[in-house]
């Protein structure tokens, strides 16, 4: 960030001095480059901020697998799902000899994760593209795009052969990080015998989305929205995610893991850290990870009373989770979970705080609803809750539902919002990728929005009694989630949960979305 940049209204300065930039004289390796994650995610995070010079000069990308093949499969393989820019023009011409200038930086090298052999082939291959550097420095960023099983020792492989002795490592690590709190542990634990602290960033993707990102500056940047979030006047708050499709494909995984371990313990958690923490010292990353942290250790570990648990079942032409061949037939591994966690502390304490979680629903939305407390009665007749909306996807939004007097001679208040829809607001906005926005901050060696040790520890200090007791560890039967229709809202339980813990529902006749039509309304 400029000086110049630095000095204008609204700057937010601690968010802008990041660790150590690096600039040039770096190589990134993304092991695991013939797999899922590093052609949809990695390489056309990679080449998005490539086509906009955001990567380091003179960069070269290796990717590492165990699959042979020559440079040719893997550039076809590498740019497999990358598309022309749909919200820059400029850049959507250019797209062919962006394309083409992207693979002549990318190279291949093919081993297995687990013998000294082939990270030194890598080591020999990286030194070969250092060669001709100007600079003294040899940076190297290690981007795993690989399942957790080989995680340790590739971390180690890597730390043992390719480490550079000149220069900044970091290793850039995803979810899941192991499976209950023990085994967390023992990965951490694992991973922080090898690399430090200061060169390990966690991802979680969330962190990296826009919505995400404003919600610091939109809580602590208007002292109407802070005076407000807090037990005296919010009700409850709804962290929803919906995906309007099943596990197709993804069955062997997910059943391993089910929605809460896919989802809740991470996603939802880390949305709820950043909305309910205290506000930080500043904004620099151990600033706010200190504070997420400290709200996460008031939550105790969600109760089983709090908990309602489904599956999906067939519907017309689509399939119920049974009926996906990688799914045992007789698994009860949740698809859908809805659970309400307290946070015990001076701010928050008795307002519930719902996650909701579902795979096969009827839409896809990711959002945060709060809603607060009825207006005092006694001068109307049943006025609607105030809810502040932020949407995170699809289409970033906040909204405010608020009460008006009906325009005209009605003396009556109905509800309407105060919009700020971002496709509207902020016409030529190019929101990035989430995983553009997170390789470009472990570039410039930015942490704040990466997860640290300790928050993984109390996160999974939250979720771990529950989900022994679903995967049957607790010495009882484990529960059986209850069923809901492929397509639908959920379980039909869902509204009956919302409503114990104090959540209204808006009726859909009182509430019409963009416009409300006086004369009906009269
Ligand atoms: C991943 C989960 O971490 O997040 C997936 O494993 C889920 O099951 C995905 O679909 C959701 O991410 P997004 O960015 O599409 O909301």
């Amino acid at each position: 960030m400029s000086q110049q940049q630095s000095g204008k209204r609204g700057a937010i300065p601690s968010m802008e001095t990041s660790g150590d930039a690096l600039t040039e004289d770096t190589v990134v390796v993304v092991l695991g480059a013939s797999g899922d994650l590093a052609q949809k995610k990695t390489f056309p995070a990679l080449f998005a901020l490539f086509q906009q010079g955001f990567l380091p000069k003179g960069v070269h990308i290796v990717g590492y697998a165990r699959t042979k093949m020559d440079d040719d499969e893997f550039h076809k393989r590498q740019t497999k799902y990358i598309s022309p820019s749909k919200d820059d023009e400029d850049l959507a011409k250019k797209f062919d000899e962006n394309i083409k200038a992207f693979k002549s930086i990318s190279s291949y090298v093919a081993g297995p994760y687990d013998e000294d052999s082939g990270f030194q082939n890598l080591l020999k291959h990286v030194e070969d593209l250092e060669k001709d550097r100007k600079g003294e420095k040899r940076n190297r960023i290690f981007y795993m795009a690989l399942p957790p099983s080989v995680f340790t020792v590739v971390a180690k492989g890597l730390k043992k052969n390719v480490y550079s002795k000149d220069g900044s490592n970091r290793i850039i690590i995803e979810k899941p990080f192991g499976k209950d709190l023990e085994s967390c542990r023992e990965m951490m634990t694992a991973l922080s015998a090898e690399w430090a602290e200061n060169e390990t960033y966690r991802i979680d993707h969330y962190l990296g989305k826009e919505m995400i990102k404003n919600m610091l500056v939109l809580r602590f940047g208007n002292v109407f929205l802070d005076a407000s979030l807090n037990r005296n006047f919010v009700s409850n708050v709804q962290i929803t995610f919906k995906e309007p499709f099943g596990t197709e494909g993804r069955g062997g995984y997910f059943d391993e893991f089910g929605i809460i371990r896919d989802v809740c313990q991470n996603h939802l958690l880390q949305t709820l850290s950043v909305l309910a923490m205290e506000r930080p010292v500043s904004f620099s990353a151990e600033d706010v990870r200190d504070e997420k942290v400290k709200v996460l250790r008031c939550i105790p570990p969600i109760a089983r009373k709090d908990v309602l648990l489904g599956q999906y079942t067939a519907s017309g032409d689509k399939p119920g989770y049974h009926d996906d061949d990688t799914v045992p037939k007789d698994s009860v591994s949740p698809t859908y979970a809805a659970m309400t966690l307290w946070v015990n502390n001076p701010r928050w304490e008795g307002v519930p705080f719902i996650m909701k979680a579902g795979k096969a629903l009827n839409e896809g939305k990711v959002e945060v609803r709060i809603q607060f407390k009825d207006a005092t009665q006694g001068i109307f007749n049943d006025i609607s809750r105030n809810e502040l909306v932020l949407r995170i996807q699809p289409s970033e939004a906040v909204y405010m539902k608020m009460n008006a007097k009906l325009p005209g001679f009605a003396t009556r208040a109905v509800p309407v919002e105060l919009d700020l829809t971002y496709k509207k607001r902020f016409t030529d906005a190019k929101i990035p990728q989430a995983y553009e926005a997170l390789i470009l901050d472990a570039l410039k060696g930015d942490h704040s929005n990466f997860v640290r040790d300790d928050e993984l520890d109390v996160a999974w200090k939250i979720f771990t009694p529950l989900l022994h007791w679903i995967d049957g560890k607790e010495g009882e039967e484990r529960p059986k989630p209850v069923g809901y229709e492929y397509g639908s809202r959920g379980p039909k339980e869902i509204d009956d949960f919302t409503a114990r813990y104090g959540y209204v529902r808006a009726t859909g006749d009182e509430y019409q979305w963009p416009q409300t039509n006086v004369a009906a309304s009269l």
